[in-house]
């Protein structure tokens, strides 16, 4: 058969609201033109993240009907940590409500004033977390990592040379841990192969630094590794994972992507006397160690998600259905990063509109302007969200002018991947009309969540 169909049939569903152009106008402007700041009520298309926005299995809903909700050594947490235990191989299985919940309690812990992180490309939280703790996070991607129109197997790998000067200039006493994210979100949704995993912890062998995984789409990363990296082909996506976190020492992760639930998260790690500190620090600030500040029944449905996720028919469908956006939209030579990642087709934006300064924002006025024509909300990852001033005031883009259209896992289907990308191809054709922006309010750090912006 030709036709790929998703894997799955629909039990319950969930009306989406239909709105006119008019109204979305008004919505979009009341919205101080972020998309942030959209209710989802006025939203028929959500594409602002995959994160949290899963939809659950029968399985899993049968399950969380089942959670048991003590407080200490619930059954629904040893359900969980049995099968992240299997997955990673990690002694300590330390649950927290969400990634940035794991990064907070680990920084606070390993980090400090004077001490630097580094990663492939720190998530914006994880960055928001190293520095909250005074240290400094250093991204190494690849050359060809943070260039759109360029193809590459593994374009979300770190900078290994890069990683050797850095340990070499700054000390590996001032290197607490190095992180790799996999997939590389802020990359591009790029995955990091085997052989970059492992060559990373073999250099940092060498000083005795940790690594770390920041996880929180591993089972996408592993189903990369198996369709391109020579020797993968014939093994299971189980296989694959258990090869990719033998080779760190311990991994912070947003189950909300991966762990195809709602919400959740969690830190390993092999370390006794770490997982003895950041279990001190949880129970002050998330919950006890076998609920982490998440109900049982949340465990219950991350149990059976990380089962789930390591289905080849479903990974399959969930890469081939980004693909599926990405090849639409290249058909009608939209300019998008290439290839397409796991979880999100980015375009770009300093090709979608080059009349558009940095400074003034390409990547918003294109979010803005999708919004109107097919009322989808996408979000901007460019120079709203890593774009900063110099000492003296100067403006430094971000290394990319992307925007992200994160596909949720199984809520979509083939007709609305159409309708999207029938909206975007409409936005592309007229792309001379859309103006650039300028900000009217930031917030100090991760200022991009509640910016508002004007038409210059
Ligand atoms: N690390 C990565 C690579 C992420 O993509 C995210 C979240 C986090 C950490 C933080 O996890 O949200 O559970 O606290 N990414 C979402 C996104 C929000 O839209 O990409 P969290």
């Amino acid at each position: 058969m030709k036709t790929s169909i998703e894997p799955f049939k629909i039990k319950t569903v969930e009306e989406i609201p239909i709105t006119t152009r008019e109204e979305r106008e008004i919505y979009i402007k009341e919205a101080f033109f972020n998309t942030f700041y959209l209710r989802s009520d006025t939203v028929t298309i959500d594409l602002l993240t995959d994160s949290g926005t899963t939809a659950m299995s029968s399985k899993q809903w049968a399950h969380i009907l089942d959670g048991d909700e003590a407080y200490a050594g619930s059954r629904s947490f040893f359900k969980f940590e049995s099968i992240l235990r299997e997955i990673t191989g990690f002694k300590h299985i330390i649950p927290t409500h969400q990634g940035r919940a794991a990064e907070r309690i680990l920084f606070s812990v390993i980090s400090k004033p004077g001490l630097i992180i580094p990663n492939n490309t720190h998530f914006d939280t994880t960055r928001g977390n190293v520095e909250f703790s005074g240290a400094t996070a250093i991204d190494l991607p690849t050359e060809i990592g943070t260039k759109p129109e360029i193809p590459g197997d593994f374009k979300g790998n770190i900078n290994i040379p890069a990683l050797r000067n850095l340990i070499e200039n700054y000390g590996k006493e001032n290197i607490p841990l190095c992180f790799i994210t996999i997939t590389n979100n802020t990359g591009g949704g790029q995955p990091v192969s085997m052989e970059n995993i492992r060559e990373t912890k073999k250099l940092l062998n060498e000083y005795g630094i940790p690594l770390f995984l920041d996880c929180c789409r591993f089972a996408e990363n592993a189903y990369f590794i198996k369709l391109r990296e020579p020797g993968y082909q014939s093994k299971t996506i189980m296989e694959i994972v258990q090869e990719m976190f033998s080779y760190a020492d311990g991994c912070t992760m947003s189950a909300k992507k991966d762990g195809l639930a709602n919400t959740g998260g969690f830190i390993g790690t092999n370390d006794t006397d770490l997982a003895e500190k950041l279990k001190v620090n949880l129970i002050v600030t998330e919950g006890f160690p076998t609920y982490g500040g998440l109900a049982r029944r949340d465990l219950e449905a991350l149990a059976i998600g990380f089962r789930e996720v390591l289905n080849e028919n479903y990974l399959a469908y969930r890469v081939g259905q980004v693909k599926y956006l990405g090849d639409l939209l290249m058909e009608a030579n939209v300019p998008i990063l290439v290839p397409t990642g796991g979880h999100a087709v980015y375009l770009d934006g300093a090709r979608f509109a080059p009349h558009i300064p940095p400074h003034q924002f390409p990547g918003q006025s294109i979010a803005c302007e999708i919004y109107r024509v097919g009322g989808i909300r996408v979000v901007e990852i460019g120079s709203v969200m890593f774009g900063r001033k110099d000492e003296s005031g100067n403006f430094i883009p971000a290394s990319m002018e992307l925007i992200r259209l994160a596909i949720p896992r199984r809520v979509y289907t083939k007709s609305h991947i159409d309708y999207v990308a029938e909206a975007i191809i409409e936005v592309y054709q007229n792309r001379d009309s859309l103006r650039g922006m300028r900000l009217t309010y930031e917030a100090p750090l991760l200022r991009h969540f509640t910016a508002k912006f004007e038409y210059v």
